[in-house]
């Protein structure tokens, strides 16, 4: 009776050693295996917007990242910052950058989105937080086949306000056409150690102790060359999925660096309240939900027209 207890404890722990074995090897192996470097594979869009870059091309291209389920967000978008625009003579359009669901009816319903408004860009990797290198670079990539004659590129995201007639005004008055970056700049930016956290990089992804110059990924603006030789390099650094990090490197192999828009602030990637004469002098504000997008535009457009204050 003993014995054939001890024995069960034996046979317990045997296999408790032999799990935890498996265990080991198992994510040492997924982690051999997990790519660090960024592969392109060129081409293979699922979705694909109808627009003749050549003959018309766009001043400004706004790419957003969105999600197939952000159906919402980008209705709002459409109906905003996002509609086909003119501003000081130069066109600007928008397109949603998506990844795949592995719902087939969320997958149909973007197509027929994309059917109707012709808008979205979309590629065949999951569509998840940790992927969203892979959605900034298929916009780069798409850029670089697509649209090489826009002017300038804007990268945000379907939770922004974007005050694209302040946003031409600066890039007219900027002035500079070619290796041109710029955004809310993040010149020392530590990497989050702290497991559960959502921006934690382990040391195995990203060994430095700290970033190289980027700008938020809330909202950037580049000369359209940009696209291209990002695209060119991504295969050559380490790849990080932190997508505003990742590019940021490929910046730096590119000795491309970072330049303010204008002198005063006009990123908030931590938010701002609203008032129309505020964001009459703001290029990009974050945490903004559909209805007070609809709400802010009407009232910025409202007032375009009206002085401000001087402050
Ligand atoms: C990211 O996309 C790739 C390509 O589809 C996929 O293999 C990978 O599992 C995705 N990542 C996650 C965490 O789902
Ligand atoms: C823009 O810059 C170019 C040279 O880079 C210059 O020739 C041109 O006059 C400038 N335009 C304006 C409006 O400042
Ligand atoms: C891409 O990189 C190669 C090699 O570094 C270079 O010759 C080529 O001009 C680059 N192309 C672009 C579009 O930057």
């Amino acid at each position: 009776m003993v014995h054939s207890r001890l024995r069960c404890i034996y046979i317990f722990l045997l296999a408790l050693g032999a799990l935890c074995l498996c265990f080991s090897m198992y994510t040492l192996s997924s982690f051999k295996e997990e790519p660090f470097i960024f592969k392109k594979d060129n081409g293979n869009f699922l979705q694909l917007p109808s627009i003749d870059c050549r003959h018309s091309p766009p001043f400004l291209v706004l790419l957003v990242t969105s999600s197939p389920k952000q159906v919402v967000a980008r209705s709002a978008i459409r109906r905003t910052w996002g509609r086909e625009n003119v501003v000081k003579g130069k066109r600007i359009k928008t397109f949603f950058l998506l990844g795949a669901s592995d719902n087939e009816d969320e997958m149909r319903v973007v197509a027929e989105e994309s059917q109707r408004h012709r808008d979205i860009i979309q590629k065949d990797f999951v569509d998840v937080y940790v992927n969203l290198t892979l959605k900034t670079m298929m916009g780069m990539e798409w850029v670089h086949y697509f649209c090489p004659q826009a002017s300038f590129v804007m990268k945000t995201d379907s939770d922004m306000f974007i005050n694209i007639y302040y946003l031409t005004e600066l890039l007219l008055k900027k002035n500079k056409t070619t290796r041109f970056f710029t955004g809310f700049l993040k010149m020392n930016e530590f990497p989050i150690r702290k497991k559960f956290n959502k921006w934690f990089v382990s040391k195995y992804e990203y060994p430095w102790d700290k970033y190289l110059p980027f700008c938020s990924g809330t909202g950037y603006v580049f000369s359209s060359d940009v696209a291209s030789q990002v695209y060119n390099v991504s295969e050559s650094v380490p790849f990080i999925k932190l997508e505003d990090v990742f590019v940021g490197l490929c910046l730096e192999k590119l000795k491309i660096k970072l330049e303010e828009l204008h002198s005063e602030r006009t990123f908030f990637p931590e938010g701002l309240r609203f008032s129309p004469c505020r964001f009459k002098r703001i290029v990009a504000c974050h945490y903004i939900k559909p209805p007070a997008l609809l709400t802010y535009w009407q009232a910025l457009e409202g007032t375009l027209e009206e002085e401000c204050p001087a402050v």
